[in-house]
């Protein structure tokens, strides 16, 4: 029997990408609020998704695969998202007002390739409606918030952009994620250079300590990284994240690289590519990193996940956790258990913990 979410597909398929995603968005925002239908799709979902619980940043995940940032990004659907067994959301990014982002269309199908290119630019409902989304979230499911600066900023001022929102989003978040990957802001890329990213990352950390001073808590921070970096840069970002006390980085953003989907009729399209053809690159820049940072600070690994085999090759090269969004888009919830319930069987939880410690004393 095809499984419920081989039947929308091809009907979700015939409408336009941002149409769509904006259908199914609208819809899970519905469904967030009602304990009926939450539970509808934990029974048809989240319920065969076996738990795999692993600890990493100090935060108890149920299991090791998240829900990418920028399918959630009005953060209206955390319930509905874990229950279809999402280990954790990661929604936003959020920038501090409301922005209509780029031009339609702006977010394009590459099917031959399960890819997707994207130029959204932070469309984004602003801070403040983006809480009193939030707050509607289960307290118990694990909550990532990763946050942008507004198109409007000058790059000059971008730090002044996420501090606003780490103050707005802190009590919120489990972990806060900053964004400096994005290829569709102008000039965001620019601060993961050396001198930039070192001004920054001390500007949010010395925001963090007041925060933490004034709320008791310490919430991590992750970096989120692109793909498009060299060995260099790689080693340079991951100098950087330790000297500063960062907890995580998250590899990896979508991809300005084009050269794989040449031949498809939108492989020409601006923007980001995520999915099937970012996966390579991807987890070169996780290998680079887990070996630069010498298992000191942990890493979040994503970009063109969509079967258990991918997953695993993302832990081996040295990642702790994991996150989806294309792979999710082809594939729907079942991907989710077929990865937890692949990784479960290689081993039990406590072996799935000391397995993913001696992938990583071996990098
Ligand atoms: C349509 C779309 C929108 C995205 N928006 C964001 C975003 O707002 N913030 C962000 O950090 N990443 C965003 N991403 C990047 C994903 O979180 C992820 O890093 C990337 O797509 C690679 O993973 P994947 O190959 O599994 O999609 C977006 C990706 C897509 C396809």
């Amino acid at each position: 029997m095809p499984s419920l979410y081989n039947t929308i597909r091809p009907l979700l398929f015939q409408l336009p990408a941002e149409t769509s995603h904006d259908l199914v968005i609208n819809s899970l925002a519905r469904i967030n609020n009602s304990r009926r239908l939450l539970s509808l799709i934990e029974s048809r979902f989240g319920s065969a998704v076996p738990t795999l619980p692993v600890e990493v940043m100090g935060i108890q995940f149920p299991n090791p695969i998240g829900l990418a940032a920028g399918l959630d990004k009005q953060g209206s659907c955390g319930n509905a998202f874990s229950a279809m067994g999402f280990g954790w959301v990661e929604m936003g990014t959020v920038t501090p007002e409301p922005q209509a982002g780029n031009d339609k269309p702006r977010m394009f199908r590459l099917k031959e390739h399960q890819a997707i290119i994207n130029r959204m630019g932070f469309n984004s409902c602003g801070l403040q409606q983006f809480l009193e989304n939030v707050v509607s979230t289960k307290p118990d499911i694990v909550k990532g918030i990763n946050i942008g600066k507004n198109a409007k900023t000058p790059i000059e001022k971008a730090a002044d952009d996420y501090l606003v929102c780490m103050e707005a989003v802190y009590r919120h978040a489990d972990y806060i994620t900053v964004n400096i990957s994005s290829p569709n802001t102008q000039n965001l890329r620019a601060l993961q250079n050396d001198k930039a990213l070192d001004i920054l990352l001390a500007a949010i950390v010395t925001k963090r300590r007041a925060l933490a001073d004034q709320s008791g808590k310490k919430v991590p921070l992750v970096l989120k990284i692109a793909p498009d970096l060299d060995s260099d840069q790689i080693e340079l970002i991951a100098s950087l994240v330790q000297i500063h006390g960062i907890d995580a980085v998250a590899a990896t953003n979508t991809t300005i690289d084009k050269t794989t989907v040449a031949d498809h009729p939108r492989g020409n399209e601006n923007g980001g590519l995520s999915g099937a053809p970012v996966r390579g690159q991807s987890t070169w820049v996780i290998t680079a990193l887990a070996k630069a940072l010498q298992g000191s600070v942990p890493i979040i690994g994503m970009g063109g996940i969509d079967n258990p085999a991918d997953a695993v090759e993302k832990l081996k090269a040295g990642a702790s956790l994991l996150q989806l969004y294309t792979g999710f888009i082809y594939k729907g919830p079942k991907l989710i258990q077929d990865i937890v319930m692949s990784l479960k069987q290689e081993c039990n939880e406590q072996a799935f913990i000391q397995w993913l410690n001696l992938q990583h004393h071996r990098n």
